[in-house]
Order: C-alpha cells, then structure tokens, then sequence
C-alpha cells in the first residue's frame, strides 16, 4: 500500500558520484581540483561548479560527465560557470613572442618527463631516469610539479619539512641526488584546490626557490596530461627538452601524441618516447610476456619522427621498489628494470648531447 519513500541522497553520496569524474585532460578528478563549489541536497541536488579553463569545450563536457554521474540520484540542477584564467605576463602558446624563462641559477640543464595520462609510471620512470643519470655520475635534482598526486617523495623514501637557509628550501638528499617537492610542504591528505594559473606561478617560484646548488640536470615530474595547467608549466620552467612516457597500448599511444603537441606548441624539444609497461617479466620463470603488444611506442616514436628512447618491462620488482622508498635502479643496479632505466638514461643524454 505503501510505496517505498526514496530518501534524498546525502551530500556525501554526491560528492562520492563527482570523485568519478574526471577533469579533461588530467587522471584527478573534479572534486580534488576544487571545480566542485557547493552541493545542496533537499527535495532537490544542487551542484554548483566553476571551472577556469581557456578550452571553451571543457565546460559543456564536464557537465555532461557529472550529469551522468549523478543519474541515479534523479533530478539534478547543475549550475555550471566558467571563466578564462587571467592574462599572464608570459604568452600563451602560439601567441606573440617566445616567453623569457627564468634559468635557475647554477642548473645546467632541466628535462621534464611527461605523459598525456596519469598512471602510465611516469613518476617511476622520473625517479629511476633520475637515479640512472646520478650513477652514471651526473649531479642530479629531481622537482616533483605533480601537485595532484605527488607520488616522488615516497619513491624516493623522503619524508619531513624540508629546511631553509638564506631563505631558500633545501632539497632533500638521498642516494646521491637532490630532490623537492610541494607535498614536502603541505599537510599530509589536506586537498589540492590550485587551479592551473595558480599552479604555474607556485610552481615557478617554488623551482626558484631551492638551493639547488651546482646540478648538471633537474629531471621534473610534470602533472599527467595534456591540459591548461601543463602547457603553463612547460612554458614556465626553462626546459632543454621532454621525455613522453606511455605504455604500448595505442589508447596510451594516442595521448602521447598529444603529450609530443604539447611540447611542440611550445618550441621545447622531444628528447623521445619511453614505453613503460613494454613486457611483463615473470617473476618466477623470468618468462617475457607482451601483454600490451609491445613495440607501439617504437613505431609510434619512428612515425612521428621522435627517437625512441627505450623500453620498460612491466616487472613486479619496480613497483615493490616503488612502494619502499628505494628506487630499483638503486637497490638492483644489475637487474633486468635497472638495465632498461639505465639504457634509457644514456639515450636522454646522446640526445641532450645533440644539442
Ligand atoms: N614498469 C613497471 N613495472 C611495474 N610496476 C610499475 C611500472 N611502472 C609503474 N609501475 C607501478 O604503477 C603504478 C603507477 O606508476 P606511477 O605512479 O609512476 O605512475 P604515474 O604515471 O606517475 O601516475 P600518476 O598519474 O598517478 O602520477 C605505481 O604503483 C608503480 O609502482
Ligand atoms: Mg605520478
């Protein structure tokens, strides 16, 4: 007799449904980009969402995501407003002259390793490149710009505030190399609400204000993705070339090509394709298996004319490594994965040589 009252969903509930949508562009979703203003609940949603973008598509896409992700909780208002970030002093991609990048003091060279998704081991391969060049006797840095999910301190086992001297950050020191990283100064769990403007500038000063001290090389970890925030950073930094990491699945493959326009838009140079996840590498047996189809970022790499850097088994081993703080290039420099990250730090250098 008596039909079953739907209850009006909590806020949370809703806030878990947004944590599913994805920002254009980015492996963060909305919520932990601070895109998400109010959400109201009662007889009716409210969601309330602003988004500051250059890209006129984003807006009308995000809505359609959220709109979707809130299906089941019947009718949804969402009030979307957008605004263009504000005008920086710097031009933007293919506008005007070429920006004049501040070069930080006593480093001779930065690279920055990229990727046109997240979780394809960008961060990995950052950390164990960076490793490699330092064994091959490079005085190395390593600057974590990935403020979503800065994931280099842990693989690098650093952990507590770094301290200051001449009103400068000292990098953290382990291995042999120097490292820093904004999560080094922000409460562990609090959520990242930068958005890409703001992002730019902190990063900028932030990769100023390390005593960096004499470096051959500072390897940057970009946030992953193609989008606002990382075309500023590229733009930003003062960079001598970019490495694109991607897996061997041509999904993967596509967005590395937007990774390589991202770099092109901005006249930095494509030091090459690393193709992570290349083959699996049984723990056991020390079988070789293509579960991806390996080669894609070869072929990828010889059609778009970009040299190919090397390839990266998929191995147990390196994520183990990973988790505890002690990068697989330091703990097994003889090993299968530090051999390939090895190869691949030699081949970034024979480019940066070509220079
Ligand atoms: N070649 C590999 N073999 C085994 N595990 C790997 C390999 N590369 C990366 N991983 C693991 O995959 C996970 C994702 O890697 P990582 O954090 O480096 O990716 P990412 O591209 O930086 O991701 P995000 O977009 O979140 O920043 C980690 O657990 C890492 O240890
Ligand atoms: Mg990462």
């Amino acid at each position: 007799m008596f039909g079953k009252v739907r209850q009006p969903p909590t806020e949370e509930q809703i806030r878990e449904a947004l944590k599913q949508v994805k920002f254009p562009g980015f492996s963060r979703d909305i919520v932990s980009f601070g895109i998400v203003k109010s959400i109201t609940v009662g007889d009716e949603v409210t969601v309330a969402l602003h988004i500051i973008t250059r890209d006129q598509n984003i807006p009308a896409q995000v809505e359609r995501e959220v709109a979707g992700a809130l299906k089941a909780f019947g009718k949804v208002n969402i009030q979307m407003t957008a605004q263009q970030p504000p005008q920086q002093s710097m031009p933007m991609a293919g506008q005007g002259a070429a920006p004049v990048k501040p070069n930080i003091p006593g480093v001779k060279t930065i690279i920055a390793v990229a990727s046109g998704k997240g979780g394809v081991g960008k961060s990995t391969v950052a950390v164990n490149l960076a490793c490699a060049l330092s064994q091959l006797g490079h005085k190395i840095g390593l600057l974590d710009a990935d403020i979503y999910g800065p994931s280099v301190p842990k693989m690098m086992g650093t952990t507590g505030q770094p301290t200051i001297t001449d009103e400068k950050l000292d990098p953290k020191e382990n291995f042999g190399l120097k490292m820093m990283s904004m999560a080094l100064l922000m409460d562990a769990g609090a959520p990242v609400i930068w958005r890409g403007p703001m992002i730019m500038k902190a990063i900028q000063q932030f990769s100023l204000a390390v005593n960096w001290g004499e470096l051959d090389t500072l390897v940057v970890d970009l946030p992953p993705g193609t989008g606002d925030a990382q075309l500023s950073l590229v733009q930003t930094i003062a960079l001598d070339g970019g490495v694109i990491v991607t897996t061997p699945q041509d999904v993967a493959l596509e967005v590395a090509r937007r990774g390589i326009q991202m770099f092109e838009k901005v006249n930095v140079r494509i030091l090459g394709i690393v193709e992570n996840m290349s083959y699996y590498v049984c723990p056991h047996c020390h079988e070789h298996d293509d579960v991806f189809g390996h080669g894609g970022g070869r072929q990828e790499a010889e059609r778009l004319e970009v040299p190919f850097l090397g390839e990266i088994p998929l191995f147990t081993e390196i994520r183990i490594c990973g988790d505890k703080g002690l990068p697989v290039v330091i703990a097994a420099p003889n090993s299968e994965p530090a051999k390939a990250f090895q190869k691949c730090a030699e081949a970034v250098l024979r480019q940066l040589e070509k220079r």
